[in-house]
């Protein structure tokens, strides 16, 4: 399947959210939406009244990334506020079956994600239960880190155990995410290509995302 992109709402300029958003709208494939809680990663992003406000602006699908010790709580609030997605960490949920559960009772898709240091393993079993698995390849919390190359490794893995067991889960990359890097993360088998800085970052973001694009071409 063709690359996506999604650029990170947490590089954009948040006084000038629906302009940021508008100006790539026709360009990308969906909005990742970074929620932190400052308890799970050491920062504070935004929260619900943000996505709320934002939702009417556009029409991209909201890919919702919950940096946060107690997402499930607030999966019915996320679902309200728009959001289409919510992935969730599994250091937070060991096993996530029940949160699974209650995203869809939500009417949300699940999606699980892992930090960098935390093994394929820990994830492995419950790829049937999801329709997202983002490899983190920075470690949460901030924007503009660099890339960590060994995460790779998982995408790959991923991606093996995906199509032998023919599933339908989606893999996702996020952090560090440049032409140079995305093409590392294509290769090794990512489906969609998350992008804060690359993209939001750079002066002209319909040109970075066409730059980001050809790199990700087959
Ligand atoms: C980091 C977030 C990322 C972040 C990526 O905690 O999950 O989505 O916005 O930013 P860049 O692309 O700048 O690494
Ligand atoms: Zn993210």
């Amino acid at each position: 399947m063709a690359a996506r992109i999604y650029p990170s709402l947490l590089a954009a300029d948040f006084a000038q959210l629906a302009d940021q958003v508008g100006r790539v709208e026709e360009v990308v494939d969906g909005l990742h939406v970074d929620v932190m809680d400052g308890h799970f990663v050491p920062n504070i992003s935004f929260g619900l009244s943000v996505i709320e406000d934002l939702r009417p602006k556009t029409g991209l699908w909201f890919d919702t990334h919950l940096m946060m010790t107690n997402p499930a709580f607030f999966f019915p609030h996320f679902k309200a506020a728009g959001c289409d997605m919510v992935t969730v960490h599994i250091e937070v949920a060991p096993d996530p079956s029940s949160m699974a559960e209650q995203a869809r009772a939500a009417g949300l898709k699940f999606g699980l994600t892992l930090n960098p240091p935390t093994p394929f393993a820990a994830v492995e079993p419950f790829l049937p239960l999801v329709d997202n698995l983002l490899v983190m390849s920075v470690y949460p919390g901030f924007g503009g880190q660099s890339f960590i190359p060994d995460v790779l490794r998982k995408v790959e893995r991923a991606r093996e155990t995906i199509d032998a067991e023919g599933l339908a889960a989606d893999i996702q990359i996020d952090g560090g995410i440049t032409p140079e890097t995305g093409r590392l993360a294509r290769a090794a088998g990512a489906d969609i290509f998350v992008a804060g800085s690359a993209i939001f970052g750079q002066p002209d973001p319909v040109e970075a995302v066409a730059a980001l694009r050809a790199a990700l071409k087959d």
